[in-house]
């Protein structure tokens, strides 16, 4: 099989990239390295089943010949951030919609039928406080003035763009709802709370609680969530549909504090910060985000393999052995 994936040099289109080429599959990536890097590939760049090119995909000239090209397409290239997004909106908004739309207009171009999986996110469930989200929930949003749902909006544009696509040119489209992906090779930057955990545990600093600590969420291996998306991609019945993909353990900030602490073996202390402070600017955090999997799981029968002991476990080995190369 020949895979195409937007966004491959980023944590989870690496992560899809090793996987697929582990099968034996030929992998093209394409990536501007915007937050994306080439450390995320060098394991397996010079493999001759792997392809690489440096492009945006809202300006690339080689999109429509790589689309031909494709059995299946992973579209994971986005402007990600949820609450540092006052600094980047029109960056978020042009990538994330007029990526997507470009990426499909090429598809119906080229008439192949290719696979396409369209990376949405749990944000899109805006301001809920339903204790497990399902794909049929109505979404609530506050006023677009409010540019710290860019994001999710984006997300939600990408969505209806697949799901037309699908119904008026067939194209055989499936979006997936992310739920925070953890796994080797996330970087602290960005604020993403388990590498930050572990950075700050492996450094005998300070663990920084955002809030009251009570805010939940559900944390998924990258590996398991490679697996998951090509298990969904070749289940025939998962075409036109939006599915939740992740893990739903799940657990509040101040026990993922407490559990890092342990698994990193360390004497940091856990302090609260309150969310103004750490993000400097307006923010919306959702108290929880928990998936409702039933759908993922009627399309596929997944076996997830990591638990989020294990995943904690890698980070912290990662982590380790870069302080010591
Ligand atoms: N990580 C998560 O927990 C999570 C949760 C929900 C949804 N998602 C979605 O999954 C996808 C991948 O997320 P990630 O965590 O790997 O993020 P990431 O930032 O690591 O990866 C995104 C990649 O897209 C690339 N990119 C951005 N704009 C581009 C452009 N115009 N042309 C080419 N490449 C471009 C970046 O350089 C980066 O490598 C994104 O669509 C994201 O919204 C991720």
């Amino acid at each position: 099989m020949r895979v195409l994936i937007t966004g491959g040099c980023g944590f989870i289109g690496s992560h899809i990239a090793r996987y697929h080429l582990g099968k034996g599959d030929k992998v093209h990536v394409v990536d501007d390295l915007s937050t994306g890097t080439l450390e995320n590939i060098t394991a397996f760049r010079s493999n001759p089943l792997f392809h690489f090119d440096k492009a945006d995909i809202i300006i690339w000239p080689g999109l429509v010949k790589s689309v031909a090209l494709a059995d299946r397409i992973y579209h994971m290239a986005a402007v990600m951030g949820v609450h540092h997004l006052s600094r980047a909106s029109i960056k978020v908004i042009s990538t994330n919609i007029a990526g997507t739309e470009r990426l499909l207009r090429a598809v119906k171009a080229t008439g192949a039928g290719q696979r396409v999986i369209i990376a949405s996110s749990s944000e899109v469930y805006g301001l809920t406080d339903k204790p497990q989200l399902n794909e049929e929930d109505s979404l609530v949003f506050e006023s677009a003035a409010q540019m710290t749902w860019s994001f999710a909006i984006s997300k939600l544009a990408d969505e209806a763009l697949g799901m037309v696509y699908n119904h008026v040119v067939n194209t055989p489209i499936t979006v997936v709802r992310i739920f925070n992906a953890i796994g080797p090779g996330q970087t602290s930057s960005h604020s993403i709370v388990v590498p930050r955990f572990v950075k700050q545990a492996c450094r005998g600093q300070p663990i920084t609680v955002f809030g009251d600590g009570k805010q939940s969420r559900c944390f998924c291996d990258v590996r398991d969530l490679a697996a998951s998306l090509d298990v969904l991609a070749a289940a025939s019945n998962s075409v036109g549909e939006i599915v939740n993909v992740g893990n739903d353990r799940e657990i509040q900030m101040n026990d993922l504090a407490m559990l890092v602490r342990e698994r990193a073996n360390s004497k940091s202390e856990i302090i609260y910060v309150p969310f103004e402070e750490a993000y400097m600017e307006r923010s919306v955090s959702a108290m929880r985000r928990k998936p409702d999997l039933k759908k993922f799981y009627n399309l596929t029968n997944y076996k997830h393999q990591w638990t989020l002991e294990d995943t904690i476990d890698d980070i912290i080995s990662e982590y380790q052995y870069f302080q010591h190369v």
